[in-house]
This record gives C-alpha cells, sequence and structure tokens, in this order.
C-alpha cells in the first residue's frame, strides 16, 4: 500500500490503472468505511482510499478544527485492503482559493443542507475534485450519508462522469447505532441513549409496513419520542428513496432519515422500507 500525498505524485501512480475503485473518507477510519474498502476490492483492481477532511464542507461554528485526524490509525486499518492512500493536505486539494463550486440541487437545501447551509456545496464541489484527480471506473459511498449519495448521483449523471456510483449499506453497532466517526464525541450515557435514534427509525418502519400512511403524524410521533427524551431534533421525515422528495399514499418504497442532536453531537441515520 502507498501512501501519496501530492496530486502530482498521485496522477503518476494512477496513469497506467484502468481499472480504480475508489473510495472517498474524512479518515478516522472505522468499520463502516472498511467496508466499503472492501466492497471497492470486488469492483476494481487498484483500491485508493482518499483521506482528507475538507474544510468546505464545514460550516463557522462545526466541528472543523476539533474533528478527528488518525492517519497513521487508519493507514494500518487499511494495510491490505487498499492500494493507495490519497491523504493531500489543504493547500494541496485548494492550491488556490476555491472560486468555482458545484451548484447543487434543490434537495441539497432541505434535511442536512437546511440545518448546515453550504455544506454540500462544499461537499459536491470537493467530490467532483477528487473524482476529476482519482479518475476511477467506481466509486462507492455509504447510505449512512444518504442525501449526500442522492446529490452525488445526480451531479455525477448530470455532469456526464464516466464513474459508477455505488451505494453501500450502512454498518450498525450490535446494538443499532450507525457506525460514525462523530460517535466518539458522545459520552457513556449518551451513547447509551444514542441506540434511541435506530429504534424510533425502526418504529416508524414498523408502522409503515403495517399500512399507515399519515406520514405528518408518523413524523410528528417520531420526533416526540426523541424530543421527550432530551433530543434536539432537526427532522424526522418519511421520504420518497429515488429524489428524496415527499411521498405518496400509493408509495411502496420509503427512505426514513432523522437528524437530531444529543448533547453537543449530531447524529444522522435513516432506513430504507420497501413493501
Ligand atoms: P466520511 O464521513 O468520512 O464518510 C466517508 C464515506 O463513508 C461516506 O460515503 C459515508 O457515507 C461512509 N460511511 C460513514 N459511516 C458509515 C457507516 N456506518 N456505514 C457505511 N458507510 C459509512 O462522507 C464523507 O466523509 C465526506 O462528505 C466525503 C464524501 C469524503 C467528502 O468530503
Amino acid at each position: 500500500m502507498q501512501l501519496i500525498h501530492s496530486v502530482t505524485a498521485l496522477r503518476d501512480r494512477l496513469s497506467a490503472e484502468s481499472r480504480v475503485a475508489f473510495v472517498p473518507t474524512m479518515g478516522n477510519l472505522h468499520e463502516g468505511h472498511l467496508d466499503l474498502v472492501r466492497h471497492a476490492r470486488t469492483r476494481g483492481e487498484c483500491v485508493v482510499v482518499s483521506i482528507f477532511v475538507n474544510p468546505l464542507q464545514f460550516g463557522p461554528n462545526e466541528d472543523f478544527d476539533k474533528y478527528p485526524r488518525t492517519l497513521v490509525a487508519d493507514c494500518a486499518k487499511l494495510e491490505g485492503l487498499a492500494d493507495v492512500v490519497f491523504a493531500p493536505d489543504v493547500e494541496g486539494m485548494y492550491p488556490e482559493k476555491q472560486t468555482v463550486y458545484v451548484e447543487v440541487p434543490e434537495i441539497a437545501s432541505q434535511l442536512c443542507g437546511e440545518f448546515r447551509p453550504g455544506h454540500f456545496r462544499g461537499m459536491a464541489t470537493v467530490v467532483l475534485k477528487l473524482l476529476n484527480l482519482v479518475q476511477p471506473q467506481v466509486a462507492i459511498f455509504g447510505k449512512k450519508d444518504y442525501q449526500q449519495l442522492a446529490i452525488i448521483r445526480q451531479m455525477v449523471n448530470q455532469f456526464n462522469l464516466p464513474i459508477d456510483i455505488v451505494g453501500a449499506e450502512t454498518v450498525r453497532a450490535a446494538d443499532g447505532l450507525a457506525l460514525s466517526s462523530r460517535n466518539q464525541y458522545l459520552s457513556d450515557t449518551e451513547r447509551t441513549e444514542a441506540t434511541t435514534l435506530s429504534r424510533i427509525l425502526r418504529d416508524v418502519q414498523n408502522r409503515l409496513l403495517a399500512g399507515v400512511r399519515d406520514y405528518v403524524e408518523l413524523e410528528a410521533q417520531a420526533k416526540k419520542a426523541l424530543s421527550d427524551r432530551g433530543w434536539q431534533v432537526e427532522y424526522v421525515t418519511v421520504r420518497n428513496p429515488s429524489d428524496l422528495g415527499a411521498p405518496t399514499v400509493t408509495d411502496r418504497q420509503w427512505v426514513v432519515l432523522a437528524a437530531a442532536r444529543l448533547g453537543k453531537t449530531r447524529l444522522i441515520d435513516n432506513l430504507e422500507v420497501c413493501l
């Protein structure tokens, strides 16, 4: 496995590769990330993982400075799984001030976009840059960040990038909590409580499967259940999985998405439901 920091060295290393599978990350890798990397191995001859905490996608009051940076431990985890780790510094990714951005679609201003203005614009811009640098045939993203995946799919389709975008299932802890680098911000008691988020999503799933179609009421009950336990809820919503639009009563597939804060930690999760 080769650790590469510079854009020129990356281009040199990948110039002769014809079947690259790429997993972009911000590092602090956990089993969720590693699952994407294992998936990449089944899809490409050369597996590239990027590790870059992208300042463009963090708001002024967000955790960019304290986001965990653990490159040595990350490389140890990737040994034997990846062929190339691309870990540029901020100057390498942004040698000049970024003045050109991806203009993200309407769905980017909803859900997480409503609470993190500019986040998806910064995310899409760095993902486009990374895809241009790595030029993979396949790129793998987690469904854990469902809205992110939907925006990336639209960007790749509409910009005609010749890249197969693969969505991988969310990897969870035994108690149901979706793995996330931000889980380590949780205190012991918060970590125990955190499992409520996936449980509430499963409750909504069960009601959908039982025939309930009053989405407004479903959402209101789920939000109340969380806020009664001390969560600050941003949203719990039932959407159409294809475009994240509002579902109709005749739909047979949904995705239930939620974002809520437990103390200072913001957690997101979602569940696909299919009749
Ligand atoms: P990061 O949060 O590090 O996540 C990198 C990839 O891992 C994303 O595709 C994310 O959906 C996936 N992932 C995270 N937790 C997961 C889990 N529990 N199960 C399965 N997959 C999981 O997402 C980003 O970084 C950034 O926005 C990035 C795309 C790298 C652009 O900066």
